[in-house]
């Protein structure tokens, strides 16, 4: 097997480069190579200088995270840092593409950054829960001192270019050939005898922040907040701190010891376990790879409501043509102005340029005629959810829209099969359930119909990467994988409420937990009278919210729902009017009111839905746990640190679960609480939910 790092001399200049596709990830054969590449270029006499470079589309984008959690194989990363600071020749880190984590880390242990343009380096680690745990929190606040610095950690986006060069991350930016520019540049460095000052030498750029630390804890306030509980930007703001306050090498070791902390801690495990479950969620195991998506280069959206104009702002974003249909002129003009508003309001917030939002406009057409789909090669349906106004619109899509297109519908629970029956190609039907907003929640579940063909499975997975969603595919069922599990939550929520919680007690249950928002918030946001409304006619009830919308309380679209919302705003305010109204809804009921705590409320909320995921895999609904995860991560706001349901389910243990549900069921004379057969057996067997995808890989 051929090394993935060879060196080389190039006159008086050692050239270690990296080879490791697709991103040069330090994987230990690569460390061992450039250790080997530090030593011989620190050996030789004749070579005066040393360039780190890599071929293929990055420069090292990081650790290779598969080693993680295993016993550490030297070199480590620290290693070659630390034989870099011993090196007493120049060396420089020649950059491109995104020089990520440990990539970053490597390249600050380096005299000198010379760059491609459009490098963009950054410390992702906070996004698998981790800080950067080589040096990134105690050498990068020494070069661009510690608010910039950490403000860059806490993010964990890569930095745009310019940015770089400014803070001097960048030394020099290297138009044309980068190994060229960059030997040329060290020859530079060595004729003009420049001072080659490590990073751990530096102490002048820490003085502002030692001065304000104030200010440095309060950047960590909207992290902590996105974060929920996380501990991550904790621990990212006392290894900047450490910076500051401590010597260098002890700095070192502590951020060290927390990174260590982090890694080994469920939070860290949670958020590598949604890395790779999105991965895995793409694949789809009977979709093989020499099935070619369709190629769409114009698409079109039934419905210009909340769903259908976010969707069409989707294709736009991508630079995809979309018609858009509407039933009237007046709905469509309703619809194609929230769109406009949506994008000039991102503008005013600097995240599009005026131009940008024009352009988008553009790409975005609005028509009443339905047949302007006719050359479309994807139409989305995003009209109301009742089926007979479905089966109307794809027969009329049948009818008009050319062959080869492939025809989606957005619909929250309905049938996909029944859909494409009503057309003469089934095959060419499926579900692509977007997520409220549309142009904003990264999920998409495809719902794969009985007579989906794999062209057309194989299309929508393409699209939805076009359009930047994280894409799961799920089978047909009442609700899919999300809404069916949600359903079941509702149902013991509303329960929950009968026998003696408030609804900020629940909400507020949920929120500790991790969630940005309670089920009642959350329904007052959807608007209560949707599920009312469906509700109507079919016998089915939910006492409570049947009850706030009978006095039209629908939620914030009228001010009051389970809250009152004041003079327009979101804010929820628990209402004496609804307490009320639950204590005499409890009462007509027969029901005697009892306080019910947190762990009552989080355990009746949560176990019922990992039942239910194990329902829908056990249905073959859902194909993996972790898809189950994915979708409650991208889809419903589950905290990325908690893992999904069905990690969290792994993490409690099967058999508390079980036992606890056992007893739900017992109280509630539900059926449904009941254990699912898979769980049982699982938990029976001293397994997780994990196991499974272990044995189907
Ligand atoms: N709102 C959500 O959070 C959400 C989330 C996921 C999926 N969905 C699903 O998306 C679909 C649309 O939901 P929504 O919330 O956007 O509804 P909406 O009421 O906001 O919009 C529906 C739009 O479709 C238009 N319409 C109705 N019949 C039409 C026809 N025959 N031709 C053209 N236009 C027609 C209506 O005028 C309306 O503007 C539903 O199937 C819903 O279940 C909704």
């Amino acid at each position: 097997m051929s090394t993935p790092v060879e060196f080389r001399r190039d006159g008086n200049v050692g050239v270690i480069l990296i080879d490791n596709p697709p991103v040069n990830a330090l994987r230990h054969d690569v460390r061992v190579g450039i250790m080997d590449g530090l030593k011989a270029a620190r050996d030789d006499d004749a070579l005066k200088a040393v360039v780190i470079a890599c071929k293929g589309r990055t420069f090292i984008a990081g650790a290779d995270i598969t080693e993680f959690g295993k016993p550490p194989k030297a070199p480590s990363l620290l290693d070659l840092i630390a034989a870099l600071d011993e090196m007493p020749k120049p060396t420089i880190a020649a950059l491109h593409g995104t020089p990520l984590g440990g990539g970053f880390e490597l390249a600050l242990g380096c005299h000198f950054r010379v760059a491609a343009p459009g490098t963009r380096p950054g410390l992702p680690e906070i996004k698998l829960g981790l800080l950067p745990g080589a040096g990134g929190t105690v050498r990068l606040p020494r070069l661009i001192g510690a608010e910039k610095a950490l403000k860059i950690i806490l993010s964990g986006e890569p930095m745009p270019t310019k940015a770089a060069v400014a803070d001097g991350i960048i030394d020099e930016i290297i138009e044309g050939d980068l190994l060229a520019g960059a030997i040329a540049f060290a020859r530079r460095v060595v004729e003009e005898k420049r001072p080659l000052k490590r990073l751990r030498d530096r102490d002048e750029k820490l003085a502002p922040a030692r001065a304000n630390l104030q200010a440095l804890s309060e950047l960590i306030t909207p992290s902590v907040r996105r974060a929920r509980g996380s501990r991550a930007p904790m621990a990212c703001l006392e290894a900047v701190k450490n910076a500051l306050s401590m010597p260098f090498d002890q700095a070192l070791k502590r951020e060290r010891e927390l990174f260590v902390e982090l890694l080994m801690g469920e939070e860290s495990k949670a958020q590598r376990h949604l890395f790779f479950a999105e991965r895995e969620a793409a694949k789809v195991p009977d979709l093989p790879e020499s099935v070619k998506p369709r190629e769409i280069k114009r698409a079109a959206v039934i419905g210009a409501g909340t769903m259908g104009g976010g969707i069409s702002m989707c294709f736009a974003n991508a630079g995809i043509p979309v018609t858009v249909v509407e039933s009237s002129a007046d709905a469509l003009k309703a619809g194609l102005g929230k769109i406009e508003k949506n994008y000039r309001a991102t503008a005013a917030r600097g995240g599009l340029t005026p131009e940008d939002v024009d352009k988008r406009m553009a790409l975005i057409k609005g028509v009443v005629d339905i047949e302007a789909t006719a050359d479309a090669d994807m139409v989305i349906e995003a009209v109301f959810e009742e089926m007979p106004i479905k089966k109307e619109v794809f027969g009329k899509l049948d009818r008009i829209v050319k062959k080869g297109a492939v025809l989606a519908s957005n619909t929250s629970y309905l049938d996909i099969n029944t859909i494409g029956a009503t057309t003469g190609r089934p095959g060419d039907v499926l579900g692509t359930h977007f997520f409220s907003p549309a142009n904003v929640m990264k999920l998409l579940e495809i719902v794969r119909g009985d007579k989906t063909s794999p062209e057309v499975l194989a299309t929508a997975l393409a699209v939805s990467r076009k359009l930047g969603k994280v894409p799961v595919v799920v089978g047909v069922c009442d609700g899919f994988v999300g809404n069916r599990m949600l359903r079941a939550r509702s149902i013991e929520g509303e329960r929950m409420l009968i026998e003696g919680a408030l609804p900020q007690e629940l909400d507020a249950a949920i929120v500790e937990f991790g969630f940005p928002m309670g089920q009642c918030a959350m329904g007052d946001l959807a608007g209560l009278d949707i599920g009312w409304r469906k509700r109507k006619g079919t016998g089915q009830r939910a006492p409570i919210i049947d009850a706030l919308c009978e006095m039209g309380r629908f939620g914030q679209k009228t001010g009051k729902g389970f809250y009152r919302y004041e003079g327009g705003a979101r804010t929820p305010i628990p209402d004496p009017e609804v307490e009320a109204l639950i204590v005499a809804t409890s009462k007509r009921l027969g029901v005697a009111r009892r306080p019910i705590d947190r762990k009552e409320i989080v355990e009746r909320m949560i176990f019922p839905m990992i039942n239910e995921g194990a329902r829908l895999l056990e249905e073959g609904i859902a194909r993996r746990p972790g898809d189950i995860d994915v979708v409650w991560v991208y889809g419903y706001a589950w905290p990325v640190w908690r893992g999904g349901p069905m990690f969290y389910a792994d993490a409690i243990g099967l058999p508390y679960i079980r036992d606890q549900l056992t007893k739900f069921a017992a109280h509630s004379k539900d059926k449904n609480l009941e254990p699912a057969a898979l769980l049982k057996k699982l938990a029976a067997e001293g397994r997780g939910f994990a196991s499974l995808s272990e044995k189907a890989a």
